[in-house]
């Protein structure tokens, strides 16, 4: 069986103001009436899955669990992390509460993947490597080069469809994210992992023991109430914090990428969102109560408040709750810096 193990961790600031800490971007309907954990959760259903295990913060564990329901994939496990500690540790965590022969398909739960049944040939083509016991991550197929995810060169191939990673490179420069691109033997790393639960955690075990010392603990004395799982905070606390990718993924000896094409996104702007979206005949991505006249390459959305716009183009307006956003497209990578100035 294949565990679908869902991070639902990210504390969104970049979709402000629809984000917020109480309702991160996976919790919201941006893409569909569906929330993106809810398309997550839908992503890996049927007869080769069992239900997921989720990793969220304690925070949000009525909406992860309202929403799961709702979308007919109630965890068998939530774990309700007592502080964020990165990817590693809470793929740790879960890992800990499945069993040893476990093939653990990891998901962010805010990315977009239109063409789900290339992410199932993608899952095919890794299972029979997955069960003689290498690490997989999905590579997708880069169109731009972005300095904000992690690449990987993409080496001899070890099976249909399945390569040896030559190379990580996480987060690069300008210039190097160009020659990637341009090398045409590089792809993203999608931040989408498929192995065995043993198998992480013996990878763990020999590149990053303090982290699993730390979870083992935090997981031997978690507080259980029915599919609630509280890993013990004082034990957690003392977890180092580092990410899937430096912490075991680049170090990491049978480590293997599955190339793929599948409409990928992981929606980290207003701008990409208005790139992903069904458009109007005028290039318009409005979404709530929205009147626009004569508007034109627009994204508004709002989600209490009526909003009204006549004449205008290339903006991007986004209402929630009390706060207005608005700005022209192209700049929505800059909403970060909004969020510093309002805390000054
Ligand atoms: N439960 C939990 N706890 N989830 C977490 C935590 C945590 O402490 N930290 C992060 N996550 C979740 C986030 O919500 C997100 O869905 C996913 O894990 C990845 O974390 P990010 O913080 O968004 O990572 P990143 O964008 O810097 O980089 C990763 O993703 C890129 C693709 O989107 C890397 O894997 C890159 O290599 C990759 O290209
Ligand atoms: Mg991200």
């Amino acid at each position: 069986m294949i565990v679908p193990v869902i991070l639902s961790g990210g504390s969104g600031t970049r979709l402000w103001p629809m984000s917020k800490p109480e309702m991160p971007k996976q919790l919201l309907p941006l893409t569909a009436d569906d929330t993106m954990l809810q398309l997550t959760a839908k992503r890996a259903q049927g007869d080769r899955y069992a239900a997921p295990i989720v990793v969220a913060g304690a925070r949000h564990a009525s909406l992860v669990e309202d929403q799961l329901t709702v979308a007919g994939a109630p965890p068998q496990s939530l774990i309700l992390e007592p502080m964020a500690r990165n990817t590693a540790p809470a793929i740790a965590l879960a890992a800990l509460a499945a069993r040893p022969e476990d093939a653990l398909l990891v998901m962010p739960s805010d990315h977009v993947i239109a063409d789900v049944d290339a992410f199932h040939r993608a899952i095919d083509a890794a299972l029979p490597l997955v069960a003689n016991g290498w690490l997989v991550t999905f590579g997708i197929t880069p169109d731009s080069p972005e300095t904000g995810y992690g690449w990987i060169q993409v080496g001899d191939a070890i099976g249909t469809g399945v390569h040896k990673v030559a190379r990580f490179v996480e987060k690069p420069r300008r210039e190097r994210a160009e020659a990637m691109l341009a090398s045409g033997d590089h792809v993203w790393n999608g931040g989408i992992f498929l192995f065995r639960a043993d198998m992480y955690l013996q990878a763990l075990a020999q590149h990053a023991p303090e982290m699993l010392v730390s979870a083992e603990k935090a997981m031997g004395s978690a507080l259980r109430e029915g599919t609630r799982i509280h890993p013990n905070a004082e034990a957690f606390a003392t977890c180092p914090s580092d990410s899937i990718d430096y912490a075991v993924m680049e170090k990491a000896e049978r480590v293997a990428v599955v190339p793929v094409t599948m409409g990928w996104n992981d929606v980290g702007s207003w701008d990409a969102l208005h790139a992903i979206s069904d458009l109007d005949g005028f290039g318009n991505a409005h979404r709530g109560e929205v009147i626009a006249v004569d508007t034109k390459d627009c994204l508004i959305r709002t989600d209490r408040v009526r909003v009204a716009a006549i004449g205008v183009s290339d903006l991007i307006v986004v209402a929630s709750g009390d706060d207005i956003l608005i700005l022209p497209r192209g700049r929505s990578q800059e909403v970060k810096r909004l969020l510093e100035a309002m805390k000054r």
